[in-house]
């Protein structure tokens, strides 16, 4: 089998709403993925943000094959250990409250729609307020969600019950909310516009009109949560130095992977998927106590969310992290690889910015050799770094994205820097 082969099959069989890029691949090990011809190329996408702790890591390989081999599925008519462990865990890292499982981000979102409406059904109010060039998922009402129109050409008309206002201004959201809204949404890091990280005082400030209005609060953490920021949860990291955020940690847990999880700061819901499970896959919802039981018997549900097999994975991806000190890599090398990239800044780039192993490489607006008919910038860059043997993920037109995995080391972060500077060079 060869790349173009299996290129043909797709373009015969598969249904085509990804712009693919011409590459396919048969294995990984770590943060390197091999091509049917034998190329290895480093991946500092991580399958975006899904693969947490690399490819084949054996201590998941092994929970998957051996849960496969106890229980796989069982449905949500019947309880199993492994969920009930997974909902712990997640509770104990964020606050008080439970946990719902599906299977994808959008299905998170979902369930944090289904929560508003519910909340809000009695009161007459069902509008969320969302931001501009934000993203949670490709479902009609994620794609309402999401302050982007491209997404949304061609599927009019939208659900109705979404606005969107400019990201970090809190006083174009305050201004937005009507006697209708019951709801606000907003990512920690905009991870698809652009990597943008909601400043302290904004989520500050969110929770206090929340509290105010009588709203609830939504975190999309899909692609900023699961340690990729250094903290578990974006948030975490944005507001730890936000003495306003803080209570004291009473006693602190051991590991400094779960540093100040007691934060006074508490969203109302947070939708997570993407890196949870390591990349088997899992979407799963928080909601804060006193709303974790609106959604009652019969209101939303799913036949794969939780599976003992993918809450088995995810609970091995929560081991790794802790025992081999993964939210502090996240920090350390996300903190030297913008450091080196800002050393780089040429006249090919014009900002580095993100939080952790989330970082945004926006590049000059004007370079030449990076205008190709039909093709945004940051594709053409990402297309030149294909052909280095570097994988990044496109973020908004200028903006390409590293997510390598949380287990990332010095070795792969130089080169990925030296392939980076080398591409630059040649443009
Ligand atoms: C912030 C955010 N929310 C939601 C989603 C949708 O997740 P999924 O593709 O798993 O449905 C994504 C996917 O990129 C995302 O980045």
């Amino acid at each position: 089998m060869s790349t173009a082969s299996l290129i043909d099959r797709f373009s015969r069989s598969v249904v085509p709403t990804y712009g693919r890029f011409p590459l396919a691949f048969t294995r990984g090990q770590g943060s390197f993925l091999w091509d049917p011809e034998g190329k290895r190329y480093l991946d500092f996408g991580a399958g975006i943000a899904v693969c947490s702790i690399g490819h084949a890591h054996p201590a998941l390989a092994h929970a998957v094959a051996q849960q496969a081999q106890t229980l796989i599925h069982t449905s949500n008519l019947y309880h199993t250990e492994p969920q009930a462990h997974l909902a712990e865990k997640l509770v104990s890292l964020i606050g008080p409250g439970k946990c719902f499982f599906c299977n994808s981000g959008a299905e998170a979102n979902e369930t944090l729609f289904k929560l508003a409406r519910k909340f809000g059904h009695d009161s007459g109010r069902h509008e969320i307020l969302t931001t501009i060039n934000s993203f949670h998922g490709r479902t009609l009402a994620g794609i309402a969600a999401t302050g982007q129109d491209k997404v949304k050409k061609g599927f009019e008309p939208a659900v109705e019950g979404f606005r969107h206002v400019p990201f970090n201004d809190l006083d174009a959201m305050r201004a937005a909310v009507s006697d209708k809204t019951i709801a606000i949404l907003v990512e920690g890091i905009q991870g698809e516009g652009g990597v943008h990280a909601a400043i302290p005082e904004y989520l500050l400030g969110l929770r206090k009109l929340c509290d105010e209005r009588k709203l609830l609060l939504f975190v999309d953490s899909v692609q900023c949560g699961m340690f990729r920021t250094g903290q578990f949860q974006s948030y975490q990291r944005i507001l730890e130095n936000s003495q306003a955020a803080q209570t004291p940690n009473a006693g602190g847990p051991p590991n400094s992977a779960i540093r100040n999880p007691q934060s006074a700061f508490l969203p109302d819901a947070i939708s997570m998927a993407k890196g949870i499970a390591g990349g088997l896959p899992m979407g799963a919802v928080w909601i804060r106590q006193p709303y974790s039981d609106i959604l009652g018997p019969g209101t939303h549900g799913t036949t794969f969310g939780g599976t003992p097999l993918a809450c088995a994975a995810a609970l091995s991806v929560f081991t790794v992290i802790e025992k081999e000190k993964l939210a502090d890599n996240a920090r350390t090398f996300g903190e030297y690889l913008q450091t080196q990239l800002v050393l780089q800044k040429s006249s090919r780039i014009r900002n580095v910015r993100g939080l952790g192993l989330m970082i945004g490489v926006e590049l000059q607006p004007d370079i030449p050799s990076l205008a190709v008919e039909g093709k945004t910038p940051a594709i053409v860059m990402v297309n030149k770094l294909h052909d280095a043997g570097l994988l990044t993920i496109p973020s908004g037109n200028h903006t390409i994205r590293l997510l390598p995995p949380l287990n990332v080391n010095m070795y792969e972060s130089n080169h990925a820097l030296q392939k980076i500077a080398e591409v630059l060079a040649a443009l």
